[in-house]
């Protein structure tokens, strides 16, 4: 009789209780790595809702200030942040400084603005070193009213006092991203629920057990009745039984299929990598205060696929002239008298399977050096700003409009996409630019 009941708390109860135990902790543990994979293999997950439709009703409050975020991240997060000075000021407050209509003007041109003699731009302009700002004549009111809504927002966000603000994730984590965060936080704690609960019952369902045995002791039994009542826990006995070493190997084997996976997933990821260069070249020198314009050194970043290291003969335009007996200039001088390359050192290196061109980018796509590059004017070391990861192209190309305005080369495109699309706005995954082999060859 009693056997039966040993029976059912044992195997049927007690044994399937501490297995389903062991895999939802694996679960739980697994769990951070599976989420950051899927983000980086399907950034499809974590797409924004789409703009809202051209002529379409206002959308809600909530969804503008969701498309006030991805326009600041895409165009103003390189120069500007909400709390703090950047290239430019911090945007924090600043309808206390002037009104929309004025800042309307600003964002669309501020040359413009200053130009007009506005005494609180030319202010502005000469407190920034005469940093001129990107233009945006594209932009509708409607855009930087979202951009100024979300700003407001992200006033009442004050940063964490360890610096970290809530804009500075990096450049391809979209607003879905956070959802994404939100939503396996509540799945984990509801199997942190779940966890607790069967543990609870495992630890019920043993107490019951000794209460029934110390019962059984005092009582009358048959034989095989009376093994198992007086059966001990056997730690070695656990130790050597199936169920022990299925469960164990199952642990070890997570674990180092975890760590493998965590291994994988940043292998060639090398945001922030900035190496010690042979020549102390600053940016912040050359390209912020004394604002050489990009392509007078990086001469291939219009034309073709590689931007260009410069030659040492382009230093030598000025240096001929600038700091002549400088001991920093050194290697310079050595290597144009010997007509050898200077050897800079790589900052970022896509892998060989990965083709990136950098005038589809810049002169067709219109796109700032600093949506990708970060504020290199402001970099003493350059360093590698962006993941450069395919979900980071990915991501862009889902969220950016191409900018087809005097490119005879897409009305026809743009013709096409507007009837079948009721005029949504052209991104550049509608022109292929999710196929793989736009990317892979
Ligand atoms: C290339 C860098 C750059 C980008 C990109 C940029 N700004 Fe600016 N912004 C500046 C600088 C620099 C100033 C300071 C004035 C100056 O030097 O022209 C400024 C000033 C401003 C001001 C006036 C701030 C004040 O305190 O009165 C506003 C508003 C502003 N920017 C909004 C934007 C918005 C909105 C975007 C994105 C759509 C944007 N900026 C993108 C560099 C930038
Ligand atoms: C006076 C010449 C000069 C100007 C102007 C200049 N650069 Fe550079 N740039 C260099 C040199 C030299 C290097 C290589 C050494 C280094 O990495 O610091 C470099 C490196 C870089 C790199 C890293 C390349 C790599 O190894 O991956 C980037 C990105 C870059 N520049 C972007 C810019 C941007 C954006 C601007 C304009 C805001 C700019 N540069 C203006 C000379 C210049
Ligand atoms: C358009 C002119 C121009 C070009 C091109 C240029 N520089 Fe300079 N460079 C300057 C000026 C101006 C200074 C600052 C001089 C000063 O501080 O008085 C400077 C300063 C420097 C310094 C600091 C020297 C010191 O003693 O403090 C280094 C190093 C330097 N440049 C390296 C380079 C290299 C390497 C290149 C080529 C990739 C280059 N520069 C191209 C104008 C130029
Ligand atoms: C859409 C993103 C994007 C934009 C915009 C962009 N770059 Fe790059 N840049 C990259 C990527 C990605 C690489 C790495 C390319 C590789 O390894 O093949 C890179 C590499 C570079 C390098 C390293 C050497 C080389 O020849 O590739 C330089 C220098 C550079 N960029 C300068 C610039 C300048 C200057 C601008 C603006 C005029 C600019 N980039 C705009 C993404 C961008
Ligand atoms: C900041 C946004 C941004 C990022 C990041 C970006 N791209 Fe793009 N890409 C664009 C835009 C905008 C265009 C459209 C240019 C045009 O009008 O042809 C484009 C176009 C392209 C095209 C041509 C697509 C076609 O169908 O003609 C290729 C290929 C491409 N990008 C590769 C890459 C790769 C590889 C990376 C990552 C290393 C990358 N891009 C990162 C914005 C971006
Ligand atoms: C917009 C450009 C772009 C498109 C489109 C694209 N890739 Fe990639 N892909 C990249 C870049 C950049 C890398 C290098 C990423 C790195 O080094 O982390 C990459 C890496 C890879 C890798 C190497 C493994 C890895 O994760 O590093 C594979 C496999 C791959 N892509 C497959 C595909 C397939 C399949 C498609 C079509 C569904 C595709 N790619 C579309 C840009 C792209």
């Amino acid at each position: 009789m009693f056997k039966k009941v040993h029976d059912m708390l044992i195997s049927r109860t007690l044994r399937p209780l501490s297995l389903s135990l062991t895999l939802l902790l694996s679960v739980l543990f697994f769990n951070p790595s599976l989420t950051k994979a899927e983000e980086a293999k399907a950034p499809d997950a974590s797409t924004a809702p789409a703009a809202p439709v051209e002529g379409a009703a206002a959308p809600a409050a909530s969804g503008l200030a969701e498309k006030g975020k991805t326009l600041f991240e895409d165009n103003c997060k390189s120069c500007h942040a909400v709390h703090t000075k950047e290239v430019g000021p911090a945007l924090k407050d600043v309808e206390k400084r002037r009104d929309r209509k004025w800042l309307h003007e600003w964002v669309k041109n501020s040359s413009k603005v200053i130009a007009s003699g506005d005494p609180y731009a030319k202010k502005l302009f000469a407190e920034y070193n005469q940093a001129v700002m990107t233009s945006f004549p594209t932009f509708k009111d409607e855009e930087i009213n979202a951009i100024l809504d979300y700003i407001k927002v992200e006033e009442a966000n004050v940063p964490k006092p360890d610096g970290g603000s809530s804009t500075t994730a990096s450049a391809g984590a979209g607003a879905g991203a956070k959802a994404d965060d939100s939503a396996t936080g509540y799945v984990k704690i509801l199997l942190f629920g779940f966890v607790l609960v069967l543990f609870l019952i495992v630890i019920v369902l043993a107490l019951v057990l000794t209460v029934v045995k110390k019962h059984l002791s005092t009582k009358e039994l048959d034989e095989s009745d009376k093994y198992l009542a007086e059966q001990k826990f056997d730690v070695n006995a656990v130790i050597k039984s199936q169920a022990f070493k299925i469960i164990v190997g199952f642990l070890i084997v997570s674990f180092l299929g975890k760590t493998a996976l965590d291994g994988v997933m940043s292998v060639g990821i090398q945001q922030g990598y900035a190496p010690k260069q042979p020549i102390a070249f600053s940016h912040k020198l050359h390209a912020g205060k004394y604002q050489i314009d990009c392509n007078y050194c990086h001469t291939g970043v219009r034309k073709g696929k590689s931007a260009n290291i410069p030659s040492a003969n382009i230093c030598m335009n000025c240096h001929s002239q600038v700091k002549t007996d400088s001991p920093k200039l050194q290697r310079l001088r050595d290597a144009v008298e010997k007509n050898q390359p200077i050897e800079w050192v790589r900052v970022h290196n896509l892998p060989d399977l990965a083709y990136f061109n950098h005038s589809q980018h810049v002169a067709v796509g219109k796109l700032e050096c600093q949506t990708c590059h970060g504020p290199i004017e402001k970099m003493e070391v350059v360093q590698q700003y962006s993941p450069l990861t395919m979900g980071w192209c990915i991501n862009c190309h889902r969220e950016t409009e191409v900018k087809t305005d005097g490119n005879g080369y897409y009305d026809k495109l743009v013709k096409l996409h507007n009837e079948k699309n009721n005029n949504s706005p052209m991104k550049v995954k509608d022109i292929g630019g999710l196929e793989c082999s736009k990317c892979h060859y």
